[in-house]
């Protein structure tokens, strides 16, 4: 296939300027979009339902049409060359869409055989991917039959099909259980090493901490916060801990100036305090109050703070 403007190698794999969306129902899904994710990057999108992520990765992928603005992918502008953009990005979307009833194998072939991959090529590539997906002894078997976890990374392997130099994920992990997801993780890993630059949205946050190195966080479809990984979460200014009391919490709590202490049950107390401040005078304050701590723990991870922050300005809304 001819493509006049092809992709620019120096280019970031993707650039999206204002990128806005409403549906034929009214729903303004994106409001001005603007999102550059780097070529080799990992990068995380971030956002509570409905907050416009799918449609943002549906557009990218073509599968959306736009309302305005313009996405570049390797500097393929959409709009100039959509087949050339569809050719360098891998989609794994929110639902399962390959047929229950093929097989892995054939699954993985025909959808290189869209592409216009030769059938050997892509036989070879098949056993590649779903080796690297750990599903080649699984090939041959009906997918109906894959575990939940199974039918996820076959949906990896059969994105990496087409080689994409940016793979996106659309909530790869949902409702997979821990060891899985890890594992589905290192696979995620192995793929941004070997060059491809990959998106991913999730609702698990301790994913995308250990995961990506950059994140965008969208909200009734803006970008409400984006940078790196690292300094994202140095902002954060305040830190919550749980601490497990001996015996029963004091009815009168002790006043920590800065903190915030609250008891959660009769054995547990919650504090946010800033960042600066010694957890030292809070030992020194327990230990005034009498009360003695037999374990504590980070109340949530970093990264879940800093979303609840961006994202609870207005009202819960699904
Ligand atoms: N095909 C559609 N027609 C009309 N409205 C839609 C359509 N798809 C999505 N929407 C609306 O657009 C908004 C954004 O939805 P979107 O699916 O992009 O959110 P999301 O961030 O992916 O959410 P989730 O985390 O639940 O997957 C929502 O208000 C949703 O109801
Ligand atoms: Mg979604």
């Amino acid at each position: 296939m001819s493509s006049h403007t092809a992709a620019d190698p120096a280019a970031p794999a993707l650039r999206v300027r204002d990128l806005c969306k409403i549906y034929d129902n009214g729903v303004e899904a994106l409001k001005g979009v603007s999102l550059d994710v780097g070529a080799g990057d990992f990068h995380a999108l971030l956002g509570p339902n409905g907050a416009g992520k799918s449609t943002l990765i549906g557009i990218v992928s073509s599968l959306v049409n736009k309302s305005g603005g313009t996405v570049e992918v390797f500097g393929v502008d959409i709009d100039a060359d959509r087949s050339a953009a569809m050719r360098l990005i891998g989609l794994v979307p929110q639902e399962f869409n390959f047929n229950m009833f093929e097989k892995p194998l054939d699954i993985c072939v025909n959808y290189a055989g869209f592409y216009g991959i030769p059938r050997e090529q892509a036989l070879a590539r098949a056993e590649e991917v779903l080796k690297d997906a750990h599903l080649w002894d699984k090939a041959d078997k009906m997918s109906r039959t894959l575990s939940g976890g199974m039918k996820r990374r076959l949906m990896i392997a059969r994105a990496m099909m087409t080689r994409p130099r940016l793979l996106i994920l659309d909530e790869p992990t949902a409702g997979v259980d821990i060891e899985i997801r890890r594992g589905m993780w290192k696979t995620l890993k192995d793929i941004n090493a070997g060059g491809t630059a990959i998106i991913l949205t999730t609702h698990y946050l301790e994913e995308a901490e250990s995961l990506c190195r950059n994140l965008a966080i969208i909200d009734h479809g803006t970008i409400v916060e984006r940078g790196p990984m690292k300094s994202l979460l140095a902002k954060l200014d305040v830190e919550g801990f749980l601490f497990d009391v001996e015996g029963e919490v004091p009815a009168v709590l002790p006043q920590i100036e800065g903190a915030t202490l609250l008891a959660t049950d009769a054995h547990t107390l919650d504090l946010d305090m800033p960042r600066a401040m010694d957890l030292n005078r809070v030992f020194a304050a327990f230990d005034a109050a009498g009360i003695r701590v037999r374990s504590m723990r980070t109340k949530s991870n970093r990264l879940e703070e800093l979303f609840v922050r961006m994202t609870a300005r207005e009202g819960a809304q699904a």
